[in-house]
Formats: C-alpha cells, structure tokens, sequence
C-alpha cells in the first residue's frame, strides 16, 4: 500500500477508535455490537454531532438525535430526518410529524412529550432518498444505544425501512407485517405505516388506527 494510503487509512482508524469502535476486523466495526457503550445520553448525542462516519455528515445541517421523555414506555422509531427536521435538528416536525403528533395525542390519548422520537438515521439523505444499507449499518448502533438507555417498553416501527433495519428481515412487506407483536429484546416491536405513507395514502389511515388500538392496549398492561 502506498505511504498516503496507509497514512489516511491510519487516521481513519484512530477516529473511527476515538468513537469507540474496536478494530479486530475492518468490516465488523461497522456492526452495532462493537460500539462501546455510552455513558449517558448526552455522551451519546455528543458522538452523533461528531460523527463523520458516512457522508451525509458532510450535506446535513444538523444531525436530528431523537427527543422525548428519557423514561419513555414507547419509542416511534422514523426512517431519516427530512428538511424541516435537519433544519432545526428536531425529529418528526414536518407535515409528517404533525400526523404523527396527532395519533399520539387523538389515538393513544398521550402526549408528544410522554413518548420518544427517533429514527434510523441521524443525518437527512439527499432530497429525502431512502436511506442506504451501508449508512444504516453505520449509523443503526446509535439506535441501538439510544434503546438501551432509554429501555422503551414498545417500539413502534412507521414504516418499512424503519421495520427493515430494526429487525434485518428484507423479506417481509409491512402490509402484511403490520399491526403484529414482534418480541425486540425487552421490548415488543409493532410495525405500522409511516405517517409520510398515510400523506400520500389517507385510506391507509383506518389501518394504523387499528395498530394504535393494539400499541394503546399493550402500554395500559405494562
Ligand atoms: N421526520 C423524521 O424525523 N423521520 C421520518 O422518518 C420522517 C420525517
């Protein structure tokens, strides 16, 4: 390898360390299980400001965390911060968010601040593409800390990408896996579709309804 490349490489691996990862094997450092765990959450959100892991650290203005009570029985996970949400580094606060804000407040009889609202990625994608498996993979550990130190008793999945990298099943689609109760650690994960869906697909509406009665259900028992 020629000196520049190894240099770059070398750098590379000290701030991809800095970050916590263990480097056994070049790949594997990109698995959710080789991230040391965080101390605390703003241990956590600090990271995310800093990471640089995948380019869209390079385009966002600002990485979108997650907000929400820190306690939270439930957790909405999204796909990716959209322009509004990169804009103000909040998650869920486009039209998307507002059909989001009001199932929780008209359906499960909460309100915003009682649950917690993250997503796959931190960083937007580029006019809102769906994000890739490679940027998934690198920025899913995150997620995966966020959970354990939140510890939410009910995941909701909105929509397939959301589903998809939370779970690694490709095959099934979310019409058909909706509304289900999927055990997800110490949690029950129920996948529904994503409010941007319901925008575009109104009818869907009645059928993330009937999910909701299922999420209300399950949080009165716990
Ligand atoms: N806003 C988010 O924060 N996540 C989404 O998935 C869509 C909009």
């Amino acid at each position: 390898m020629q000196a520049p490349l190894k240099l770059l490489l070398l750098n590379e691996l000290y701030k991809h360390r800095a970050f916590g990862f263990k480097y056994t094997h070049f790949e594997k450092k990109l698995e959710a299980q080789s991230f040391n765990s965080f101390k605390n959450i703003e241990h956590l959100k600090q990271s995310i400001w800093q990471c640089n892991l995948c380019t869209l650290s390079k385009s966002k203005k600002n990485s979108v965390f997650g907000e929400g009570n820190l306690n939270a029985k439930l957790l909405f996970v999204g796909e990716a911060p959209g322009s509004t949400e990169d804009e103000c580094g909040r998650p869920f606060t486009g039209r998307a968010g507002e059909l989001l804000t009001k199932i929780i407040e008209n359906v499960l009889h909460l309100k915003r601040e009682d649950v917690y609202l993250a997503n796959i990625l931190k960083c937007r994608p580029p006019k809102n593409r769906t994000p890739s498996l490679e940027e998934a993979k690198m920025c899913k550990p995150f997620l995966f800390e966020q959970i354990k130190l939140i510890k939410p008793k009910i995941i909701v999945a909105l929509g397939a990408t959301s589903y998809q990298h939370l779970t690694n099943d490709f095959e099934s689609k979310i019409s058909r896996i909706r509304g289900s109760e999927i055990p997800f650690g110490d949690a029950i994960l129920v996948p529904t579709y994503h409010p941007s869906f319901l925008l575009r697909n109104p009818s869907a509406k009645k059928d993330v309804y009937y999910d909701m009665l299922k999420v209300k259900s399950i949080y009165e028992k716990i």
